[in-house]
């Protein structure tokens, strides 16, 4: 893979930027924001580019699939005040969809000032990944900083088009989710043991992806109850399936055993979902055994995927992974096809 443009090369100073971040995050009101890892990994780029002379920062995120309709609830409102106490800033919050007006308050806010746009998916073109939106977007500022790694499996415009409009980098973050994901599949001490479970059946298709550099594919949720649509899986001895509960919410005792023997002499380790409805206490053991002996190994640990990181926060096992992915989807696709949408949109740069 080609190497991306780093914000430490990037000229910033006396410069608006335009900043793609991750706001895809439910957020508890009993939880403090800060824990939450999508907010709290933008903080280091946004005071970077300050620190490196930037005048002004737009940030731009969607939240949701309101599918190029404006929605009162997936507005992006409701994040403004705890991404003001994860950044420590003053956050101005632009609601008008009209161009002009956007473009208006952003050239005319005092230097020092962080914008949040709305949802960028209230925009048809967000999604159209349409030239013109994406040229809008363009004029608000100077530069472009690609700090969502868990929206870039998306060909979307603020994704995808921004980087060929402006002069633009990926944010530390992104670098860093690169760098430790790629730790998985280049080099790494064997055998290679990915636990992979879901409920969405689409996402089977990447298992032969993950099986390219695994030695051992584990599969939980609610895959194994797929899998005899899908039974090459069964007869490929680098799948290990678990049994399903009768209630089909958890694996059972054995594969529990199975499962952590297979971590046991696991040199690096993917887990990317909980292994069964880990929210309900009666349903958990699957999770929390798993979770637990993947935390314990001394090998290379990495976690991805919403429910994942919050079954790890439930457990308090956050601080024993090597590294925790912001991404789901785009962890997946990363890990699977070594690159994504939103890295390529750098590689085609002429
Ligand atoms: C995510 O949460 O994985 C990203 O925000 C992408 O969301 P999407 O699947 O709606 O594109």
């Amino acid at each position: 893979m080609f190497s991306c443009p780093k914000i430490k090369d990037l000229d910033v100073s006396g410069k608006i930027g335009l900043v793609r971040v991750d706001l895809d995050a439910v957020l508890d009101d009993q939880v403090d924001p800060a824990s939450n890892l999508r907010l709290r990994v933008i903080k280091p780029t946004v005071d970077f580019l300050f620190g490196s002379g930037a005048l002004k920062l737009v940030l731009l995120a969607h939240y949701g699939r309101p599918e190029g309709v404006k929605i009162p609830e997936l507005s992006l409102s409701r994040l403004v005040e705890p991404l003001e106490k994860v950044l420590g800033r003053k956050i101005s919050f632009v609601e008008s969809l009209d161009f002009g007006e956007i473009n208006n308050l952003v050239q005319k806010g005092d230097s020092g000032s962080v914008f949040l746009l709305e949802n960028l998916r209230f925009w048809k073109g967000e999604e159209e990944n349409d030239q013109e939106f994406g040229s809008f977007l363009a004029s608000f500022g100077n530069f472009y900083v690609n700090e969502a790694f868990a929206s870039s499996h998306r060909s979307h415009a603020s994704i995808v088009l921004l980087p060929k409009l402006l002069p633009s980098a990926i944010g530390l973050r992104f670098e860093k989710e690169i760098e430790n994901l790629s730790k998985l599949f280049e080099n790494p001490s064997r055998p290679v043991v990915t636990i992979v479970s879901g409920t969405k059946k689409d996402k089977l298709e990447y298992l032969f992806g993950l099986a390219s550099f695994s030695d051992v594919v584990l599969i939980a949720g609610r895959f194994p109850d797929y899998l005899d649509d899908f039974s090459i899986y069964r007869k490929d001895n680098r799948f290990l399936v678990a049994n399903l509960n009768p209630d089909k919410e958890d694996i059972t005792i054995r594969s529990i055993e199975l499962f952590e023997r297979e971590i046991k002499r696991a040199k690096t380790i993917a887990l990317i979902g909980p292994i069964g409805k880990y929210e309900d206490e009666g349903h958990r053991l699957g999770t929390k055994r798993v979770f637990e002996s993947v935390a314990n190994s001394s090998g290379f640990k990495v976690a991805g995927g919403g429910d994942t990181i919050k079954a790890i926060e439930m457990l308090g096992l956050s601080d024993k992974f090597d590294w925790i992915s912001v991404g789901g989807g785009a962890t997946l696709e990363f890990l699977v096809k070594k690159t994504l949408p939103g890295i390529e949109a750098f590689a085609t740069l002429e």
